[in-house]
């Protein structure tokens, strides 16, 4: 348990929480939809103590949060299109899904790992000011422990989430009291999940209907992984001991004698952080022909998040 501490929204308050974050801790915010719980997208260890405090059991890609159009050019591809959208509702409740820009310096958990991420300039005017002072990019979902309704209020971020973040940012309640309206551009406009902006506004803006897309909280299919992070050779699953010729991924105690390991102390916030680094390393240690062993990760807290990745990786897929 650690202190959550209640700051209000001056300029000192919102100095001290651009402080919290950049020492990697987790800090509560209003944006006109719901309340954010944000963190470094570029610190593997900010975006899986994100996972651990809301208790996700996978890790589905996270909304990054950016002051303005100029600063999300950074990270992703835009289109004339999507500038087009973008300049005519942000700030607002709008995130757009755009193929990452590479070299990508976010955390390869913030998008589970895919080559595409979402982003989104809310207009609050807290979440404005945070975002300014942070100076960087905020991984923020809904503030609230993994299958609660999604908090409005502060005191509601402090109902799930007290002991578990570094502070909360008390900015009153949320004017939408939904999430942001997610839209797919990456391959062609599909409407990803409904939201603060009504579809027949980006409808008219787009002059075209939209088409629903898949599970945009699923899109976690091994073949939908970035090829660094999907790994071409076989990986077995709980294994104590290796083949000689298989590259051994540690945890905890596992991890005497093994090539790489998850966390060698046992730690599944480290070992979450560590996840598609480690996947991306065995597998280009292991080769296209070769084996991955991993270790036993324990069914608890991010460790099912971890074992649930795991699983795809191991699950056989299309030649
Ligand atoms: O209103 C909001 O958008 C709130 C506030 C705090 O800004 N944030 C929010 O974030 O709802 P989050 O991280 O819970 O939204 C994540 C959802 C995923 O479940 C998925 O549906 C979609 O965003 N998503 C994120 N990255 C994606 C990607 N690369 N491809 C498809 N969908 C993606
Ligand atoms: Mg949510």
């Amino acid at each position: 348990m650690i202190e959550t501490l209640t700051l209000d929204p001056t300029a000192s308050g919102i100095a001290k929480a651009a402080d919290l974050l950049r020492a990697g801790g987790l800090v509560a915010f209003p944006t006109e939809t719901v309340y954010g719980l944000g963190g470094d997208a570029r610190s593997d260890l900010a975006v899986a103590g994100i996972f651990d405090a809301k208790g996700r059991p996978r890790f589905n890609p996270l909304i990054v949060h950016l002051p303005d159009l100029e600063a999300a050019e950074t990270y992703a591809q835009f289109t004339p299109q999507a500038r087009a959208v973008a300049a005519a509702f942000w700030p607002g409740p709008l995130t757009l899904v755009l193929p990452l820009k590479e070299p990508s310096i976010l955390s390869p958990l913030v998008t589970a790992g895919l080559d595409t991420v979402a982003l989104r300039v809310p207009a609050h005017p807290v979440a404005q000011s945070l975002l300014r002072a942070f100076d960087g990019p905020l991984a923020a979902p809904s503030a609230n422990p993994s299958g609660r309704v999604s908090p409005t209020r502060a005191a509601h971020v402090l109902d799930g989430l007290a002991g578990r973040i570094g502070a909360v940012l008390d900015g009153g309640s949320c004017a939408v009291g939904v999430e942001s309206t997610i839209l797919g551009l990456a391959d062609g406009p599909v409407l990803l999940r409904p939201g603060g902006v009504p579809v027949e506004a980006l409808e008219a803006m787009l002059g075209q209907a939209l088409a629903s897309g898949g599970d945009a909280a699923k899109p976690s299919a091994p073949g939908q992984l970035a090829s660094h992070y999907a790994p071409r050779a076989g990986v077995r699953l709980g294994v104590t001991h290796p083949e000689p010729a298989e590259i051994w991924v540690g945890f905890g105690e596992n991890s005497v004698g093994a090539q790489l390991s998850l966390s060698r102390s046992g730690d599944l916030v480290e070992a979450a952080a560590a996840l598609f680094h480690c996947l991306r390393e065995a597998d280009e240690r292991a080769g296209p022909q070769g084996a991955i062993a991993f270790a036993p990760v324990p069914e608890m807290g991010l460790g099912r998040a971890i074992n649930d990745r795991l699983r795809r990786a191991a699950a056989p897929r299309p030649a």
